[in-house]
């Protein structure tokens, strides 16, 4: 049984009676931690404008966390918070500026941002919190959001790393590891007093305060702090789906080197007709290059992604090395014709091919990882390749001893 105490049964019947609500929560699953919380005084939401309040409360693993009013990054309005290095935080107001670094809004229109008492880091150095008030959220540069509207459109992200330690509101920020978007119900939102709702006042204690790693589960604003716990009011949009143009280039590059290349090369000494295999090869070959040109589209909308991100430059690579891989397969058929047996060409381009194959399918591994591919495909790629793999050594090992033995009956005759 919980002890009785007159403060939380004056706390509990004020609930009842006369708080009209308090901030939604809601904590994005991946963030480990890391939850928001957004209210709306009535007085705002009747008015059309005036001060809302949100919450950003993380733990100091992450570098940066960004919470924002808009449906996607381009058009929305941006708040920023990092460490400031003094114990603090600091906040950005930015505006969205397509598939790029959101820079800081400095016309007269940015948010007005007030960072309130609560904020800071806590004793422990774990957890890193903004309360914040917004005196102008309600319209931006490039979009309004109605402070009475039942789904309004949020945005978040945020970076794991070290802190940055800094009160430069235009501090620079590399690309998010993670974001969710999501839909508020604002009137499950309001709270009756224009005041931060963030920090309890009297009775409840310390629980909201910067120093609480997790809250004590009864006081306003406090909800649950990890996994994808959330209160009414937040309804999280699942991700946007993938471009056809990366799941193309994925599943084509994927295919070629994990599938017909290696497949291409058992049909050589299984069929034993080198034009099977050559003609084979050509169209992974011709595949090859569309999936590159895929990759090239793809990797453009990406800033910084081109000859930068090493699946690009280590992928670019290996395709432009494998570019040769026909001319050494011509010139050891050539070699071949006349000599009738392997020469040190025929070991260039097997070998040339075979590394390059291993690589083309660890630089897919890579790209599954950039591109934050679910557990599906990225289970059903190990497999696939690591089957296909050892179907190949198993095949070439056997290979291997048989033509060991009839190597034995006939002395001296090739050898693989
Ligand atoms: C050996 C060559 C390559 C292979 C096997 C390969 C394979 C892959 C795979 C499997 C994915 C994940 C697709 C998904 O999750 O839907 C991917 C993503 C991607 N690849 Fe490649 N790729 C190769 C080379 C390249 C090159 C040379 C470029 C650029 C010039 C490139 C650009 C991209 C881009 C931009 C993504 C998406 C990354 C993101 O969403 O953040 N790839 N690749
Ligand atoms: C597109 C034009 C190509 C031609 C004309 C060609 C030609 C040949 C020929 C004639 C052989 C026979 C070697 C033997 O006598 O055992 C061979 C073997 C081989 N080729 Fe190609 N090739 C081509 C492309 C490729 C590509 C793109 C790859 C790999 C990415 C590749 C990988 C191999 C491998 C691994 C072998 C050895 C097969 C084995 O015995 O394990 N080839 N190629
Ligand atoms: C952080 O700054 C806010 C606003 O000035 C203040 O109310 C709060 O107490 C500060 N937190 C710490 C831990 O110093």
């Amino acid at each position: 049984m919980k002890a009785f105490s007159w403060p939380s049964l004056a706390a509990a019947l004020l609930g009842t009676s006369c708080v009209v609500g308090e901030p939604v929560q809601f904590c994005p699953s991946g963030g480990g931690g890391l939850c928001y919380g957004i209210a709306i005084p009535t007085s705002s939401a009747n008015a059309g404008s005036g001060n809302i309040y949100f919450q950003i409360k993380a733990p100091t693993s992450l570098q940066w966390v960004a919470l924002g009013t808009g449906s996607g990054m381009a058009g929305s309005n941006i708040f920023l918070m990092y460490q400031d290095g003094k114990g603090n935080v600091t906040l950005s107001p930015r505006l969205g500026v397509g598939y790029s670094e959101p820079k800081l809004d400095t016309s007269s229109t940015a948010a007005r941002l007030t960072l309130l008492a609560g904020s800071g880091v806590s004793e422990d150095g774990s957890t890193m919190t903004a309360n914040v008030a917004c005196s102008n959220c309600q319209s931006w540069n490039g979009g309004e959001m109605s402070l009475k509207s039942s789904s309004a459109g949020w945005i978040s992200a945020w970076k794991q790393g070290p802190s940055l330690a800094t009160t430069d509101k235009e501090a620079t920020i590399d690309h998010h590891d993670n974001r969710a978007q999501f839909r508020v119900d604002l009137t499950k939102a309001t709270i009756n007093s224009d005041s931060n709702p963030f920090v309890s006042t009297g009775s409840d204690g310390d629980s909201n305060g910067p120093g609480s790693g997790s809250g004590s589960g009864s006081g306003p604003g406090s909800g649950p702090d990890d996994g994808s716990g959330s209160s009414g009011g937040f309804t999280q949009i699942s991700a946007p789906p993938r471009p056809a143009v990366l799941v193309a280039h994925g599943i084509i590059m994927a295919l070629v080197m994990g599938l017909f290349y290696p497949l291409g090369s058992t049909i050589m000494p299984l069929v034993g007709k080198w034009w099977v295999h050559a003609a084979w090869q050509a169209v992974a070959f011709c595949l090859m290059w569309a999936g590159f040109g895929l990759g090239i589209v793809t990797g453009r909308r990406i800033p910084g992604f081109l000859w930068n991100e090493p699946h690009a430059v280590f992928g670019a690579v290996v395709i432009c090395l494998l570019g040769i891989q026909p001319v050494f397969g011509i010139l050891h058929h050539l070699y071949y014709l006349r000599v009738q047996r392997r020469g040190l060409i025929s070991y260039v381009h097997i070998w040339w091919g075979r590394i390059l194959m291993v690589l083309g399918v660890i630089n897919g591994g890579l790209g599954l990882k950039v591109a934050r591919e679910e557990e599906g495909p990225v289970i059903a790629y190990g497999v696939i390749s690591g089957v296909v793999f050892s179907g190949y050594l198993g095949y070439k090992l056997c290979h291997f001893f048989r033509r060991g033995r009839a190597g034995a009956d006939k002395e001296g005759s090739t050898s693989a």
